[in-house]
């Protein structure tokens, strides 16, 4: 499975070309707190967007912004955020990924709070057919606990 220092090089840099922006990452992160908010009260503010991502409201604002440039939302000041069907699909993709990432790393046995930190952060480079998967193997320990109690005694 290791690599030759000079593959590795190279598939670093083919990584780096494809991978995903940190802006994305970050709209990833608002309109799954959109989602969560939409569906706890019906509907999202600047306010509470800006209060559960721990960011000031201008940059909750500016956010909403570059998320309805995107086409994931609808925004209109003073008068609300409509998440999109491309807004809401992607917010619910990444909750999935989150969930089935969150119970991974719990089956491994990390402690729930660094599991949902990691999830949180691995959660938006997961290529769609890599958490299918991933999906399908933590269903799979799920259903076959001795497996897992055989790894977590070794
Ligand atoms: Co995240």
């Amino acid at each position: 499975m290791s690599q030759e220092p000079s593959k590795r090089l190279e598939s670093i840099k083919s990584v780096r070309e494809s991978k995903q922006s940190h802006t994305t990452a970050r709209m990833e992160d608002y309109l799954e707190v959109i989602l969560e908010l939409v569906e706890f009260k019906g509907y999202a503010t600047t306010l509470d967007i800006s209060r559960y991502m721990n960011v000031s409201a201008p940059s909750a604002t500016s956010m909403m912004q570059k998320l309805d440039d995107n086409g994931f939302l609808r925004y209109e000041k003073y008068r609300g955020i409509d998440l999109t069907k491309k807004g809401h699909e992607t917010a619910k993709t990444i909750r999935q990924k989150h969930g089935t990432l969150l119970e991974f790393f719990e089956m491994l046995g990390i402690d729930h709070d660094t599991a949902n930190i990691d999830a949180e952060g691995v959660e938006h480079h997961l290529n769609p057919r890599t958490s299918d998967q991933l999906r399908k193997f933590v269903t799979y320990l799920r259903s076959n606990p001795s497996l897992l109690d055989t790894f977590k005694r070794s």
